[in-house]
């Protein structure tokens, strides 16, 4: 009941202003790996990821949350996926799944609020990804129970880092994390969910806005090195404004919205600029900053060279905000589309698996400088 007040009062705040368009539950979640088969091959040095962000990147956390709107459980998501709805917000896998898959892990990294996650399930890794949550503890209140990253972050110091000593027999976390990559994708739902839907301070521009929320990302990318942390793997904002959800709300508008990308765009330099600026204050850290946002502009901008034949409809029937949905979410048991691989989007905000085999891909092995910087996550795997 309280979801469904929550939701219409969603729907009146966005529908009143024009921007607030973007109510983006873009978490993702990470899955980690176990043993490598192949110990000849350099990339087993790798042990594993542990995951923090937002819907992208979210592999099932808030299934385990009652109280929350942010959720993927039901088909049709997971269509595509061997377990079925499983949480992640696509039809597949997601890109921790992928870029997993590319590290040579050998299963699906675990769901930190899964029950069943502890003991030697964790060796590999954890994913703390909640779907609507955001680099600011306020953004994602909108969707009911969600977890920020800050909470994230202390669910591993407080729950997993103590578990992880007990299972590697050793209290040095310095040392036992020093081979795992911690994945951070977040910041989209600080826009779509809390500056775009007027809940920052009235005054503040976008400019300042950006600059506030990249200070407190610095800050928690410093605790997660304080406590052991040495490689880092930053995800940019995608280009929300040519998401299904943000056409749907501008039906006039040719191309994208403008206000959206632009959101994107000053958020994702700044991340950029971080790669640089905060490694000096993080000894013996290495970071890899990975521009999902053009990645998948050039997807929607050729949709055809990468296979897709649709990059602006969702595949999934989407609940609209005139049915009192947010224009992100699958109706659940909707219809789908027949082929999920000509499809960008899965559904108003999420891409598909195959989209995410294509950020997956070029994250791991790129040599653009433009996609992936200063170098890709296999080199990163290799340090
Ligand atoms: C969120 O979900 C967790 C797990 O079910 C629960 O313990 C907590 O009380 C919930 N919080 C809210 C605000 O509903
Ligand atoms: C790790 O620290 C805990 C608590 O201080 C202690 O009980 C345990 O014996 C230590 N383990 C090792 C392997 O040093
Ligand atoms: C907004 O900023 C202007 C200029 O800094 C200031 O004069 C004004 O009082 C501020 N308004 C609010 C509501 O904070
Ligand atoms: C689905 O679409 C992909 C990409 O366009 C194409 O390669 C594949 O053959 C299609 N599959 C079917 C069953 O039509």
């Amino acid at each position: 009941m309280s979801i469904l007040r929550k939701a219409t009062t969603l729907q009146i705040m966005t529908m009143s202003q024009n921007l607030s368009l973007l109510c983006v539950f873009l978490i993702f979640s990470f899955t980690t790996p176990s043993t490598c088969q192949n110990t000849a091959n350099h990339d087993c040095k790798t042990k594993g990821m542990f995951v923090f962000g937002s819907s992208l990147v979210d592999n099932g956390n808030n299934n385990f949350l009652t109280n929350s709107l942010a959720k993927a459980d039901f088909s049709p998501y997971g269509v595509d996926f061997p377990l079925g709805p499983s949480g992640r917000f696509t039809n597949g896998e997601n890109v921790i799944d992928i870029l997993g898959k590319k590290l040579q892990l050998s299963d699906y990294i675990p769901s930190f609020t899964d029950p069943s996650t502890w003991g030697g399930k964790i060796v590999n890794g954890v994913n703390f990804a909640s779907g609507g949550s955001g680099i600011l503890d306020d953004t994602g209140a909108l969707a009911g129970n969600v977890t920020s990253l800050n909470r994230q972050i202390s669910n591993f110091e407080k729950v997993t880092l103590p578990e992880l000593e007990q299972q590697f027999g050793n209290n040095n976390s310095k040392e036992i994390l020093s081979d795992f990559l911690f994945v951070v994708g977040s910041g989209g739902n600080d826009y779509s969910l809390h500056y775009f839907l007027g809940l920052a301070n009235s005054n503040v521009s976008l400019e300042a806005f950006t600059d506030s929320v990249t200070a407190i990302l610095s800050a928690q990318l410093k605790r997660l090195h304080e406590l052991g942390a040495r490689k880092f793997v930053l995800m940019a904002i995608n280009p929300n404004g040519c998401s299904p959800m943000a056409l749907a709300r501008v039906p006039t508008q040719e191309g994208c919205v403008e206000n959206l990308n632009r959101a994107s765009t000053m958020f994702n330099s700044n991340l950029k600029s971080l790669v640089d600026d905060i490694r000096p204050q993080m000894p013996g850290s290495n970071l890899v900053f990975v521009n999902a946002y053009k990645i998948l502009s050039d997807v929607i901008s050729s949709p055809r060279s990468y296979g897709f034949r649709d990059a602006s409809n969702s595949c999934c029937e989407v609940r609209q905000v005139s049915e009192g949905g947010t224009g992100i979410l699958c109706k659940r048991g909707g219809s789908i589309c027949s082929n999920r691989s000509e499809y960008v989007f899965f559904d108003g905000l999420h891409p598909t698996q195959s989209v995410n085999d294509v950020i997956a891909t070029k994250a791991f092995s790129s040599l653009i400088g433009d996609e992936v910087y200063p170098f890709n996550v296999d080199e990163l795997s290799q340090i």
